[in-house]
This record gives C-alpha cells, sequence and structure tokens, in this order.
C-alpha cells in the first residue's frame, strides 16, 4: 500500500508522465463509448406515426429558425416528473430524427414548444404571434405581425427537401418533385389535397393564417407549431418502450 502511494506521488509530480496517463485513460473512455457505434445500425429506435415534414411544415420550421425562435425556446420535454407534467410525455429520440437541424435547445426564456401541437387554436396563434400581450398580458416575446402580410416563398421548396433528401430525411422523388403543389395543398382548403394526405399520413389541410386569398409566412409557421409533438400516438409508444425511472407514468 505504501508502495502505491509513492509511485501515485511520482506520477503526479511529472506533467509529462502525468499527461500521458492522463491521455491513455480518456482515450479508453472514448473507445468505449465509440466503437460500439461502429457495429449498431441505428442509434434511434423507430416509432409509429413519425413521418418527414410536409413542405408546408418544413417552410414553417425554416422561419421559425430564420427568426431565432430558438433563442429563447427549446423543443425536448426531458423525462423528469415536472417536465412531464407540464408539458407532456417525454420527447422521444426518434421525434427528432427528420430534424436537420435539431431544436432541442436549452435555452428556456419561454416554454418549451415540442409538444404545442393542438394545444391551442390557429386564431389564438395568429393573436399571439401578431401581439403576444394581446392574449398574455406579462409575455416578454416580440411580436412578429409581419409574417401575416409576407408572401411564403416558394420558389426553393424543391432545393430545400432536396437538400434534406441527401442528409437522410426519406422523401420520395414524386415527393420533392410535387413539393410546390403539396404545400399549396395544405394551405388551401380548396385546393385537391387527396395525394398530400396519401404522403403525409395525418396531415392537417386548413387555412392556417384566417386569410384564404394567400399563402403567408404566417401560414408556414402556424403548420408548423401545430404539428409539434402530434405525430405520435404516446400511448401506443409509452407500452413499446422500457419506462425511464424518474418518468411519470
Ligand atoms: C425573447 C424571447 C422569445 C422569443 C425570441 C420568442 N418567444 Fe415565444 N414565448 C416567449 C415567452 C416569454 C413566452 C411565454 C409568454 C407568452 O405566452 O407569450 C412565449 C410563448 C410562446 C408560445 C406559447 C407556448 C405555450 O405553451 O403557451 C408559442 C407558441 C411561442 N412562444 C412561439 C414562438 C415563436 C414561433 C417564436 C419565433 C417566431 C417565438 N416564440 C419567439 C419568449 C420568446
Amino acid at each position: 500500500m505504501a508502495f502505491r502511494i509513492i509511485e501515485h506521488a511520482k506520477l503526479e509530480r511529472n506533467v509529462a508522465l502525468l499527461g500521458v496517463f492522463a491521455l491513455v485513460t480518456v482515450m479508453i473512455g472514448g473507445l468505449v463509448q465509440i466503437t460500439p457505434l461502429f457495429w449498431i445500425d441505428s442509434t434511434i429506435e423507430k416509432v409509429e406515426g413519425v413521418r418527414p415534414y410536409t413542405p408546408l411544415e418544413q417552410a414553417g420550421r425554416n422561419i421559425y429558425i430564420r427568426e431565432g425562435c430558438y433563442v429563447c425556446h427549446s423543443q425536448q420535454v426531458r423525462p423528469f416528473r415536472d417536465e412531464v407534467e407540464r408539458y407532456g410525455p417525454y420527447s422521444l429520440a426518434a421525434e427528432s430524427m427528420y430534424d436537420h437541424p435539431f431544436q432541442w435547445g436549452s435555452k428556456r426564456t419561454g416554454p418549451d414548444l415540442a409538444r404545442v401541437g393542438g394545444r391551442y387554436s390557429d386564431e389564438w396563434h395568429r393573436a399571439h404571434l401578431k401581439d403576444p400581450r394581446a392574449v398574455v398580458p406579462e409575455s416578454i416575446m416580440p411580436p412578429y405581425a409581419f409574417l401575416a402580410e409576407k408572401a411564403l416563398r416558394t420558389d426553393d421548396i424543391v432545393a430545400q427537401l432536396t437538400a434534406l433528401s441527401r442528409v437522410g430525411v426519406p422523401y420520395s422523388k414524386e415527393a420533392i418533385a410535387k413539393a410546390a403543389a403539396d404545400l399549396e395543398a395544405q394551405a388551401n382548403p380548396d385546393a385537391d389535397a387527396t395525394e398530400l394526405k396519401k404522403r403525409y399520413p395525418k396531415v392537417q389541410v386548413r387555412d392556417y393564417d384566417g386569410d384564404p386569398t394567400k399563402i403567408t409566412e404566417m401560414d408556414a409557421l402556424v403548420s408548423y407549431l401545430q404539428v409539434l409533438g402530434t405525430m405520435v400516438d404516446h400511448k401506443k409508444a409509452a407500452s413499446q418502450q422500457v419506462p425511464n425511472e424518474g418518468a411519470a407514468k
């Protein structure tokens, strides 16, 4: 025992030796974490219901990123009781498997938005985005009224879906080719949405911005907010999963 303590004292007093041993220790830790990843096909457990975003939702997602909503909002319900009671079932890895870039975040000046879909009406979202203090008097969120005036840019939607498909989002050739038509069909209740519904199960088709005559950035952003956290049937998913300790049942 005394011998070992003397040996260790030597190690601690020799910077070069300590450096070498520290490096070896860190390398072993790294190998243990990284090597298994070479032999497993996927680190994400597939969960029923998760589909790629429709072109309209994806365009809304881009606006969310452009406007820096992530600076104040996270999109990840953590597996703790207080989180689950406030926001709903904790987030599954599969729920953000098509998110590029993901929006998990850690800054919560405002509430988490991972499960905001369906919690409010479109009308509430419009009023809130135009003037947050009109619906939540104590809100410090900035207003985004211009979104309702600004026509949504659609000429780049094919390029966007192509880029996403290159990083692994399973958009078919047809889905990419018909992206502009799909986008229009989701926001315009008079358009034919048969193909859109076939390609994107459970898609919600309606006029999101309250103005059926044009497709605005408000249409896109509200459609994105309304789909967040709604793809997975959590009662079913929970029965397939091993419950996480600390998560509310
Ligand atoms: C400066 C920080 C800040 C920014 C930037 C911000 N928000 Fe908020 N947001 C808040 C705060 C604070 C609240 C809570 C008060 C309220 O409801 O207005 C909130 C609430 C919300 C809610 C209601 C959530 C709930 O569960 O009640 C939604 C939806 C929302 N924000 C969406 C957005 C979107 C979309 C953007 C970007 C266009 C955005 N926010 C940008 C601070 C921010």
